[in-house]
Formats: C-alpha cells, structure tokens, sequence
C-alpha cells in the first residue's frame, strides 16, 4: 500500500517539478510537497504512527521519496536559474547597429584658419614661423624699430602701457604690432633669416573696424643682396595664394615707416560683386578701386644694427597685416568686433570644420 501511496506521489511531485516554468512556480511545488503543510511532510509525520514492522517498510521508502524530490527540484531549479541567466543576458547585448548620440563638435575660428593658412603659403616659400611676447618693452616695440623716445610715431599706436618699468627702466606695454618679433628673432637667430611672426598685437582704438586686441602677421627676411624686388615677387605670390586667384592687381605705393626705408603701401584691387567687396578682378581701365592690405618696405639700416647684424652685409624686406582684415576680405565678414564676441551663432556660420581642413601646420599659436 505504502509504495503505490509513493509510486503516485512521486509521479505526481516530478510531474509538476517538471513542469515547473519559473523559479517561482517551482518553489510553490517545493512548499506543497515538502514545505512544513506539505504532503510528503504529511506523509512522513505518519511514520510515528506506524507500528516497527510497518515503520521499516515505509521509512526507507517515504524518505527515499523526499531525497528524490528534493533532488529533482535542486535541478530543475539549476536549469530555470541558467535559462533565466540567459535570458537576461540576450535580453542585455549591445546593439552596435545603433547611431552613437551626436557629441557636439567645435569649429575653427576664422582667425585661426586664416592664420593656418598664412603659415602654409608661407611655408612654401621657406619661411619659419617665429614668435614673441604679447608683453612687451618699449625698447623691442618702439627704440629698436627706429622710434626712439620722442619719435612722433610713438603717439600714432595708442599705446596700453602697464603701470610699472621692468628691471632695466624699460617701460613695459602690450606690444602694439608684431614688428619687435623682427628684433628678436635678428638678436637670437642672427641671419641669413626668413620669418613670419603671426600674433595678438593691442591699440586703444574701437569700431566696426578696429578692435583693441587684434591680429598681425610680421614677414622678415635677411639676407645679402635683398632688393625690392624680392618683396615685391613674395608679397604678389602671397596674396594669389591667399586669395586664390591669379587676376590679383598690387599696387605699390610710397609710405613712411621708421623701421623701413623706403617703405610702401600694398594695395589690392578689388571690384564689388553683390554688394560685397571682391579682391582681384578688374584692371585699373575699368575703374575697380583699391584697398590697403599691407605695410612693407625695406628693413632700415638702424633696424638691422638694433639686431646685432652688419647693414653693410645684410639687407632684407619686412611687412605687416592684418590677419582680421585679410579674413574679412577672403571670407565675407563686415564687423570686426563680431570676431571676438564669442556668439556661437556666428561661429557656426563662419568657423571651418577642424577635421576638414588640411593644415600642415596644425594651428599657429597665437599666445606668443
Ligand atoms: N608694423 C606696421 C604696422 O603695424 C606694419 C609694418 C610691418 C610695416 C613691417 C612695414 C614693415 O602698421
């Protein structure tokens, strides 16, 4: 009686342990069989009823039936527990199929681009870049470049000054034009030389077209039996490349600059086109007007002895622009103070893409 009692109980236990699709279910079918109210609790319970004769039939049986159970249950538990596993896990994989969220990218200032470029074209004509202080001595801006304390010029640069001399009683200023780069770069590295000096120069001026910090690029170069001519020819090629375009009309006029003699004006012929002024195009016959884009002339005699070299063996040509203004021209901006407003609107529209672009020098640095 006692084993068709198991037979049936067992059959019936596996049969739900089997049968059992979540760990939750199958420990329902653990509590009603074996829990404290379960039947096979029950069945065991009855064994102190029994007589020893039945007792030792039974025992092994009723006790043989609850290890089987609580066998069974501990792997079907093991496999639920693995399915569950793996279905987490499939349920956690990660979709590479999907677009990564857009991480916002920055974009090249126009000054900066500009001054790339610059480095680039200059590059190919041989010329290092070289750098000075932002803050600066009156005798690298001003004496050495043949401005000694009186000069008239001196008064023409809106000078910031700072408050205090430096050691040597020079008074100290934020450098009002890349030109004591020139002065530098003779002292340090001598010569033959052929340097461009792009950077942050200062003038207490503001308009539409003046800002008090803006940017120059310095040319130098010295060597022996530097003509005119020589400026000439590196400036033409300078701006074609610059402005991409073969049709560049220079105009070279007479100027004043202490630290070159003589000195010239560049101008660059331009025509309007929808409105907008655009360099190159027509000759003079037709009218188009021109535009100032450089100061330049031949290094002065005094320049070159403030450098430490021998005018009678040494000549060069320097000059100076305005990187700014050059962007404007290139690239369409009319409001200079729109540069450095730091609206992201505006550098939207006139930034370059910095992976784009394929400099060569990778940004001129501008914190000299
Ligand atoms: N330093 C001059 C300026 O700021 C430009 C210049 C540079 C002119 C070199 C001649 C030679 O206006």
């Amino acid at each position: 009686m006692a084993s068709t009692q198991t037979d049936s109980m067992r059959a019936d236990a596996l049969a739900q342990i089997e049968g059992a699709s979540t760990l939750e279910s199958l420990d329902a079918v653990r509590v009603a069989f074996l829990g404290k109210q379960g039947t096979i609790s029950a069945l065991l319970k009855t064994l102190g009823k029994m007589s020893p004769e039945e007792r030792q039939e039974a025992g092994p049986a009723f006790n043989g039936l609850r290890a089987e159970v609580t066998e069974a249950i501990a792997a079907r538990k093991a496999v639920l527990e693995a399915e569950a596993l793996n279905a987490k896990l499939a349920g956690e994989t990660i979709d590479l199929s999907l677009p990564a969220p857009e991480a916002p990218i920055g974009s090249v200032h126009p000054v900066s681009q500009v001054m790339d470029e610059l480095a680039e074209i200059f590059a190919d004509m041989g010329f290092a870049v070289a750098t000075g202080p932002e803050i600066e001595d009156d005798w690298h801006n001003f004496t050495a470049l043949n401005m000694p304390e009186s000069h008239p010029a001196r008064a023409m640069h809106d000078t910031f000054y700072f408050p205090d001399a430096d050691d040597e009683g020079r008074s100290m200023l934020l450098r009002t034009h890349t030109s004591p780069v020139q002065i530098r770069t003779m002292l340090k590295d001598g010569a033959p030389l052929r340097i461009i000096a792009p950077g942050r120069v200062y003038r207490s001026d503001s308009d539409a077209t003046h800002t008090p910090m803006f940017h120059q690029i310095e040319g130098l170069v010295i060597g022996k039996g530097i003509h005119l001519g020589h400026l000439k020819w590196t400036l033409e090629t300078f701006l074609k490349a610059f402005f991409e375009r073969d049709d560049i009309v220079l105009r070279l006029r007479p100027s004043y600059f202490p630290f070159t003699e003589p000195s010239v004006e560049v101008d660059v012929g331009y025509s309007v086109e929808k409105g907008r002024r655009v360099v190159g195009g027509s000759g003079d016959d037709e009218g188009h007007a021109w535009m100032e884009v450089l100061g330049s002339g031949m290094v002065n005699a005094r320049v070159i002895e403030f450098g430490g070299l021998d005018p009678n063996e040494w000549q060069g040509f320097a000059f100076g622009t305005g990187v700014d203004r050059l962007a404007m021209l290139k690239y369409g901006m009319d409001d200079l103070r729109a540069f450095f407003d730091g609206d992201l609107r505006w550098m939207k529209h006139y930034g370059f893409a910095a992976l784009d672009v394929p400099t060569l020098s990778g940004g001129v640095g501008v914190s000299a």
